[in-house]
């Protein structure tokens, strides 16, 4: 039997998988992120951790967590994690990639849609009781159904967002390390350089993990190079873009707007931000949907026990912990 900390609520599910494989299980039974110094001290001791992406996991943990086998990552996202530093200490690092593409492309067209056809701001002036009758100039916004698309980034969840521009008929561009042959084919897409997708997309969809060489990627330069009718949308990580250098994009109209799920400073916001109706800003939502969260909460377990059993870890990110017969 192992003992295994799960330092938040997730779904039910993944909690019951672990319990029912006969495993110790002790969950933070607050729903909130624990702080540095309780996160140091829930991990002494265990055989393995369900963390989440607000935990930070890095040298500190790893040495706290001495004899931990595993820590069990519940998203696809793993900036929260020192990898290096597992494995320095032997410890193994899996995430949740796959289940959660549909759930977060569909939240980056939803983005699309309520920033480029104003729903919020709409939604905002009806209840508010100011809606007096149909106006042709009011809210007007831009259109969507034949305009060009830049994805940077064409990995899983950027390709899987591409691919649903299908049906609105749009010229897809898309920035990337490697081609990709699928939205080539499928689309008629055309890999460019960052520059030539900023200057000609009416929208930027970022697509791409947060590593060092992707912080800021999106900066005051390559805000200016994109259209003053254009719309950049954010479901990767915060940190990709320059808050600051976006949210004065916002004010100054120099874009037209912004559909965000996530934030350079989560859970703060750069000051301004808020105040900008040409963005839309939900609570980073986009893989928040009950089947999704479960799926995640499952895949978590699934991994960690596999691990538990002397199985391969489905999605181990550092196979060279594992013993030589798994890598
Ligand atoms: C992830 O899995 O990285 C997402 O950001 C969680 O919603």
């Amino acid at each position: 039997m192992a003992n295994i900390y799960v330092t938040r609520l997730i779904p039910q599910p993944g909690i019951d998988m672990l319990i029912a494989a006969g495993h110790q299980v002790e969950v933070n039974p607050d729903d909130r992120v624990l702080t540095q110094d309780e996160l140091l001290a829930k991990v002494k001791g265990r055989d393995a951790v369900l963390c989440l992406l607000t935990d930070t996991i890095d040298a500190a943990v790893c040495e706290a967590a001495a004899g931990c086998k595993i820590f069990g990552n519940y998203a696809v996202g793993f900036n929260n994690i020192d990898v290096p530093a597992c494995t320095r200490a032997g410890i193994a690092v899996t995430n949740t990639p796959g289940v959660l593409t549909d759930a977060t492309a569909d939240m980056a067209w939803a983005l699309l849609f309520s920033v480029a056809r104003r729903i919020v701001e709409g939604d905002k002036y009806t209840r508010e009781g100011r809606f007096k009758g149909w106006g042709p100039l009011l809210f007007l916004g831009g259109d969507i159904t034949g305009r060009t698309l830049g994805i940077i980034g064409a990995g899983r969840i950027g390709e899987n967002f591409a691919l649903k521009s299908k049906g609105f008929k749009m010229k897809v561009l898309y920035s990337d390390v490697n081609p990709n042959p699928t939205l080539e084919k499928e689309l008629g897409a055309t890999k460019v350089d960052m520059e030539t997708l900023l200057k000609e997309s009416d929208f930027v969809s970022v697509h791409v993990p947060l590593m060092p060489e992707t912080r800021h990627l999106i900066g005051r330069k390559e805000l200016a190079m994109m259209k003053p009718t254009a719309y950049l949308i954010n479901t990767s990580r915060g940190p990709v873009i320059d808050e600051e250098a976006l949210v004065e994009a916002l004010q100054k109209k120099t874009i037209a707007g912004a559909g965000l799920d996530v934030y350079e400073d989560e859970p703060a916001l750069k000051p301004g931000l808020t105040e900008c109706w040409n963005a839309v800003i939900p609570p980073h939502i986009a893989s928040a949907t009950l089947e999704t969260r479960t799926k995640m909460a499952t895949m978590a377990a699934g991994n960690i026990l596999a691990l538990l059993e002397g199985k391969r870890p489905p999605n181990i990110l550092n196979p060279e912990v594992l013993p030589a017969n798994l890598r």
